[in-house]
């Protein structure tokens, strides 16, 4: 067991870090020493349960001297706010995905991190998934010649998960063009090669109640000449899991008698604070919904590559690969945890000085490509992207 670790504190105990926690947990490589949260019931759990630090306010735990690396996970409208202080205290930062929710934000998070000289992450998205990134390797590979075209598509009932107001704001990022954009856009891109060079879209705002953008189509062009066609609704019917073997995003077996279980839960909670009091639940230190065990690796939907000669496709256990005369099936090692590869990033960036894939241009590129959707459904044309960058290997 390394005797070096990342000395982790954690910004926001919610949902995402709940997910986040099965792979720290298990990983030699991470400490947990402190965490900020407003929820004081989630700072005494992780204190309890970690030996860490509780500190009521994020700029404290960007000051604490134990703290090497803080991990943002608070809701998206405060990402920059959160990069800056841990910037401005030396910290190196893993910032949940999307990095920030407008164009003018993410650049001064480059501008922050590059002046203090520190790493950040944006993650985890579902790009770091090893189905997507087995399937770069072999198509990066050139072995089965150019990416032509590439389609992804998933279906979801994410419109109906107890959200928070800001959630349910689209001028606070509220919506799937940030939340979900930001997952299938940095698959996309990675599988692509990362320059996006436009986009044009349309989405969809379906239902009064929950006003942000709730699905989209998009078609992507990139560097080279490859485009990518890209699809997701939240309304919460069709089920994307369907087409990935019953595994959930998360990796998990799905039990098919939960059909319509968001609408439903959803039904319990009436006011905006009961739905908000319902979310908080469902973070660290409340009662809901721990993450059920790994059945194979987290995905985000239907995901196929058309080269030149084969089409590749990823899944939760493995990668397919259509040839002219035959297909095969590569399949991977089953996970333990499922996001290890984030913890590898963090870790090769701030132990070995090597730089991240996922840093911040990335994370830029990502959201740019985000926010274009919506340009380019009010304006109805293509929109030109400036901020792309390639796949750093
Ligand atoms: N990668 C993933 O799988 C994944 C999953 C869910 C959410 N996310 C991302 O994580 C972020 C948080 O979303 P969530 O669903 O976990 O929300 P959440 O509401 O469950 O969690 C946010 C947490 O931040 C806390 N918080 C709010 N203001 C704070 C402040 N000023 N200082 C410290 N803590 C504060 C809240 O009390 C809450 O515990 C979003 O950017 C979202 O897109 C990522």
């Amino acid at each position: 067991m390394s005797e070096r670790r990342l000395r982790v504190g954690v910004a926001g105990l919610g949902r995402a870090f709940m997910l986040t926690l099965p792979s720290f947990a298990a990983d030699p490589r991470v400490q947990l020493v402190a965490s900020s949260d407003p929820r004081a019931e989630a700072t005494a759990r992780f204190a309890a349960e970690f030996g860490a630090r509780a500190h009521d306010s994020v700029e404290a735990l960007c000051a604490d001297p134990e703290v090497e690396v803080v991990y943002i996970a608070t809701p998206h409208e405060l990402h920059a706010a959160h990069v800056a202080l841990a910037a401005k205290h030396g910290k190196h930062v893993l910032v949940e995905k999307p990095m920030a929710i407008t164009e003018d934000e993410c650049d001064a998070i480059i501008d922050a991190v590059d002046r203090a000289r520190v790493v950040l992450v944006v993650g985890p998205s579902h790009s770091f998934d090893r189905p997507i990134t087995r399937a770069r390797e072999i198509v990066a590979s050139g072995e089965w010649g150019a990416v032509r075209m590439i389609h992804a598509q998933y279906f979801t009932d994410f419109v109906y998960r107890v959200r928070r107001p800001e959630e349910l704001d689209a001028a606070r990022g509220g919506g799937v063009l940030l939340s979900q954009g930001a997952h299938q856009i940095d698959i996309v891109r990675l599988l692509a090669g990362g320059r996006a060079t436009s986009v044009r879209a349309f989405t969809g705002n379906w239902d009064r109640a929950r006003p942000p953008e709730g699905a989209y189509a998009a078609l992507i062009a990139f560097e080279g000449g490859a485009f990518a066609s890209i699809t997701y609704s939240g309304y919460g019917r069709f089920d994307g899991d369907t087409l990935c073997g019953d595994i959930s995003e998360l990796g998990a077996r799905k039990d098919p008698r939960d059909y319509g279980g968001a609408r439903r839960r959803l039904a319990q909670v009436p006011t905006p604070a009961s739905e908000a009091a319902a979310k908080a639940n469902r973070g660290f230190g409340g009662a809901a919904d721990a993450p059920s065990l790994v059945a194979a690796y987290e995905h985000f939907g239907f995901v196929l590559v058309c080269c030149d000669r084969a089409d590749v496709r990823p899944t939760p256990d493995g990668v397919t690969i259509y040839r002219d005369d035959a297909v095969s099936f590569e399949p991977l090692p089953a996970p333990r945890v499922t996001r290890e590869a984030v913890i590898d990033e963090l870790w090769n960036a701030v132990v070995d000085g090597r730089a991240p894939l996922h840093d911040a241009r990335w994370g830029a590129a990502t959201v740019e490509a985000c926010l274009a959707l919506r340009t380019s459904t009010r304006e109805g044309r293509d929109v030109t992207l400036r901020k792309q960058v390639g796949v750093r290997t």
